[in-house]
Formats: C-alpha cells, sequence, structure tokens
C-alpha cells in the first residue's frame, strides 16, 4: 500500500474539510435544538458530535464558523442561553434532518419551516423534537473555540440532564435496543450510513481472563 503525506495546513479550507469528514466516517448526528434569548427556537444537525463521559453524562459536537466568519445561529443561542437539546433522527427522518441544515436567517423557525412538532423539555427551555425517539435535555458546561475565522471550530461541551427515550426501543437492560433503532450517520461527500441489523457485528471486550 502506497502512503500519500497530506498537511491539511496546506489545502483550502474547504478540500481539508471534505477530507477530514471523508476520513473520519461514519459520525452520529447531533440534531439540536436551542432558542434565542427573546424565545424563537432552532433546530440544525450537527455530525462533528460524540459522548464525553458518563460520570457526569456528558457530549460534544463543533458547530464551526460559518463561511463568512460569522457564529452560527445555534452557537449564537448557546452561548446566550447555555441551554439545548440534543435530538436523534433515525431514517426515516433523515431529509427532514437535512432540510433543517439550509441557512435560515436567523430566529426563522426550522420546525415550522420543515413540519416538525415541538414537545416541551423538562428542565431546559429549547423543546425537543417530538417525533424523534431519543432526545437528550443539555445545560452548557464550556465552549472551548479552536482557531478563528470561517470553519474554525467551537466546542460545545454539554452536561445531560435528562434522557427522553421512546418506550418501544428500551431494552429491560435499560439500554436502547440498536437493532431497531434505525441509527444514520454521516460520512465523506453526501455519503450517509445507515445502521441496519445487517451492516452490525457484536464484538466483547478483551477480559484479563
Ligand atoms: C448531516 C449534517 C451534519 C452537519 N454537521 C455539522 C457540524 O458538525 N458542524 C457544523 O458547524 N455544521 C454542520 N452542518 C451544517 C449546519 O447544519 C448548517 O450550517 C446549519 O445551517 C447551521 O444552522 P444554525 O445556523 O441554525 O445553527 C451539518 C449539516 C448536515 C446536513
Amino acid at each position: 500500500m502506497n502512503i500519500r503525506v497530506i498537511h491539511p495546513a496546506e489545502l483550502p479550507p474547504r478540500e481539508a474539510h471534505a477530507l477530514l469528514i471523508s476520513c473520519v466516517a461514519p459520525r452520529p448526528i447531533a440534531w439540536v435544538s436551542t432558542c434565542t434569548p427573546d424565545g424563537c427556537t432552532n433546530l440544525a444537525p450537527y455530525s462533528y458530535f460524540t459522548a464525553g463521559g458518563s460520570n457526569p453524562v456528558s457530549v460534544v459536537f463543533s458547530c464551526t464558523n460559518a463561511r463568512d466568519g460569522s457564529p452560527k445561529d445555534t452557537l449564537r443561542n448557546i452561548q446566550a442561553t447555555g441551554e439545548f437539546v440534543i435530538n436523534i433522527a433515525p431514517y426515516w427522518l433523515a431529509e427532514k434532518m437535512n432540510q433543517t441544515s439550509f441557512e435560515y436567517e436567523y430566529g426563522v423557525c426550522e420546525f415550522e419551516q420543515v413540519g416538525l412538532t415541538r414537545a416541551p423539555s423538562l428542565y431546559v427551555k429549547p423543546p425537543r423534537v417530538a417525533e424523534s425517539p431519543i432526545a437528550m435535555e443539555c445545560k452548557l458546561f464550556q465552549i472551548v473555540p479552536h482557531g478563528t475565522g470561517p470553519t474554525a471550530a467551537n466546542y460545545i461541551i454539554g452536561e445531560v440532564i435528562c434522557f427522553h427515550i421512546a418506550e418501544h426501543l428500551l431494552k429491560p437492560e435499560g439500554v436502547v435496543d440498536n437493532l431497531a433503532a434505525d441509527f444514520i450517520g454521516r460520512m465523506g461527500e453526501s455519503w450517509y450510513v445507515r445502521a441496519t441489523p445487517e451492516a452490525m457485528f457484536w464484538m466483547e471486550r478483551p477480559t484479563r481472563g
């Protein structure tokens, strides 16, 4: 196998982004609902997303600066309110999830634009997506910017205060049935993956015996 060495700092940002998302794949998608300070709701997908720890339960996603260097609505709202909800979109919500990535004007409500229902949260102001079978109410822990200007990262670290899980997906063990959840993930270019049972395999971790 011949290996090519590529230095991302030497690539235009658009090419660096395309290379990065084609290497770090598949990625789960945080479908993030937030509120403006005066209560308008916002919803957008973020696939620079992962869980971080469980004591307390924390998550992180990166909201990059927009191509003109300005902060995206999600970042503005979290900076102003310190609250957000991470919803998970199964395959059947993929199209609507994608539609919410359109760059609407600040204050335009994606729930209304794409026809989704707001369900009130218990501990934070942003609503969850009623159609989504998994949602996590989060309070902001910290925002860590890395870089400046267009496409620079802003790592938004949140503490999960509360999970909302559809009963039909909850196993007696207290976990989500991954065979039934119909998760999707984002990959390179415009590729996505659908976690069908045929695509999965089970592997136990090694033990000390
Ligand atoms: C599947 C998917 C994943 C995305 N992931 C990210 C991401 O991780 N970070 C990011 O800044 N933008 C990401 N985007 C683009 C944002 O969703 C898009 O810029 C959106 O308009 C931001 O909305 P907002 O300004 O309401 O926050 C993604 C888009 C899609 C469709």
